[in-house]
């Protein structure tokens, strides 16, 4: 498959990490698919605010003890002085640091990968954007299921017209772990996620309904116009929502009903999508990714599986293994990695990219967080109509 990602020897993408202490999710799932492809080192970090923890990280992952740092503003402020400072910054904290980090690593010409969502509110990623583009600097968020190669064949065969006008879209994500009070329990992730100081506005649909948009745009590119969503709360004393019910209108007439879930029994990461147009259908399910369903008028279902010849050469260079060969979490991960450094290699080279790199960035981060806004504000009016769009221009 691949071209080279990695730049010569001397010339090796660096990177640093924020969060991702021991004990965390995503930061080490981060730190793992940058590996897969070999894509950059990862040479310092500010990993957790608990010193002892922070220090445990940066010796287990074999980090410089001077590029331990104990704040994230150090971290980038020393950084941006070293002639070998880093290329790019995971940001792998809860929420409510998202802006302030991203900020703080971009004012000091820093690339960054942040985690959803991309902030609290719209303004703030709008700020981003104005930022990250003055700065000239690569901006990725990491909307994790967009790497997966057979929700990229389906965006394909969208964009080729195979299925149609889409007329109807169904998307869920269902999850149960938060069906009772986990919160109460030394559930770190769950505690942070039902605390609006650190969450935002939203427990359920920032965490995972924003995944839920973000696929559909990325597989269809529709762009929402209008929508009515219903937030519940079902856990008692729970500050956010753990479920929410969304009735979706999109510019040019069609539709999409998304449901996600934390209290849904027995779920566990249930992220699928239904997509129905004039001529035909597909259907994908994050927990068999190696998975496409397609429905075509008039004709047999087909079952598209990872890894074979028959796919586009997409989905097919982002495939590591043989068809049959169960590929996931890690490499869909991995290929967003694989094409942002990808990118950022080539920028450091000074060297013209034959192709057009795109990944999840922080524009998509801006139109996640201003859907979460949606969302809120519509359920906060009994599920009112209210205007869903996206201002591409505003910065
Ligand atoms: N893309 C995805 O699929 C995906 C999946 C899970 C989580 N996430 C996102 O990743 C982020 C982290 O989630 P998580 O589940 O890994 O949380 P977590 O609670 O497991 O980890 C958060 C880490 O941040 C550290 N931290 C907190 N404040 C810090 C500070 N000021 N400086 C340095 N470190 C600090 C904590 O010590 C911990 O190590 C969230 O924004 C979440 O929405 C994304």
């Amino acid at each position: 498959m691949s071209e080279n990602t990695q730049g010569t020897l001397s010339n090796r993408l660096t990177y640093g990490m924020v969060g991702g202490g021991i004990g965390s999710f995503i930061g080490p799932v981060h730190k793992a698919a940058i590996a897969i492809d070999n894509s950059a080192d990862l040479v310092c970090g500010s990993f957790s605010r608990n010193k002892e923890k922070n220090q445990a990280t940066g010796l287990d992952w074999q980090i410089e003890s001077d590029r331990i740092y104990d704040d994230f503003e150090k971290m980038a402020d020393a950084e941006a002085k070293r002639p070998d400072g880093i290329d790019f910054v995971v940001i792998v904290v809860p929420n409510n640091l998202h802006y302030k980090c991203s900020k703080v690593f971009l004012e000091k010409g820093i690339n960054v990968v942040c985690d959803k969502p991309l902030a609290f509110t719209p303004e703030e990623g709008y700020d981003l954007m104005k930022l990250a583009s003055e700065k000239g600097l690569e901006f990725m968020v990491t909307y994790t299921y967009t790497g997966y190669p057979m929700v990229n064949e389906a965006k394909r065969i969208i964009a080729d017209g195979e299925i149609g006008d889409i007329r109807m879209v169904m998307a869920e994500y269902p999850q149960g772990w938060l069906a009772d009070r986990a919160e109460d329990t030394d559930n770190k992730q769950a505690q942070w996620r039902v605390d609006p100081e650190r969450a935002g506005l939203s427990c359920c649909v920032g965490d995972i309904g924003t995944h839920v948009e973000n696929m559909v745009h990325y597989v269809t590119g529709l762009e929402i116009d209008r929508l009515s969503a219903s937030l519940d709360t079902f856990v008692e004393g729970r500050k956010l929502d753990d479920n929410a019910r969304i009735n979706i209108e999109y510019k040019g007439g069609a539709k999409g009903i998304y449901w996600s879930s934390q209290i849904a029994i027995s779920e566990e990461n249930g992220l699928k999508f239904r997509i129905y147009g004039t001529n035909g259908a597909l259907e994908w399910e994050q927990e068999k990714p190696n998975v496409l369903i397609y429905k075509r008028k008039d004709l047999p279902t087909q079952i598209y599986t990872r890894g074979n010849g028959y796919l586009s050469v997409n989905a097919q260079q982002l495939t590591r293994i043989p068809a049959g060969h169960p590929e996931g979490y890690f490499e869909a991960f991995g290929n967003l990695y694989k094409k942002y450094c990808r990118k950022l290699t080539a920028k450091k080279n000074n060297e013209a990219l034959s192709e057009n790199v795109t990944f999840t960035d922080v524009v998509d981060g801006t139109r996640g967080i201003k859907f979460v806004h949606d969302c809120v504000k519509s359920s906060n009016q009994d599920g009112a109509w209210v205007d869903g769009s996206f201002d591409y221009k505003k910065q």
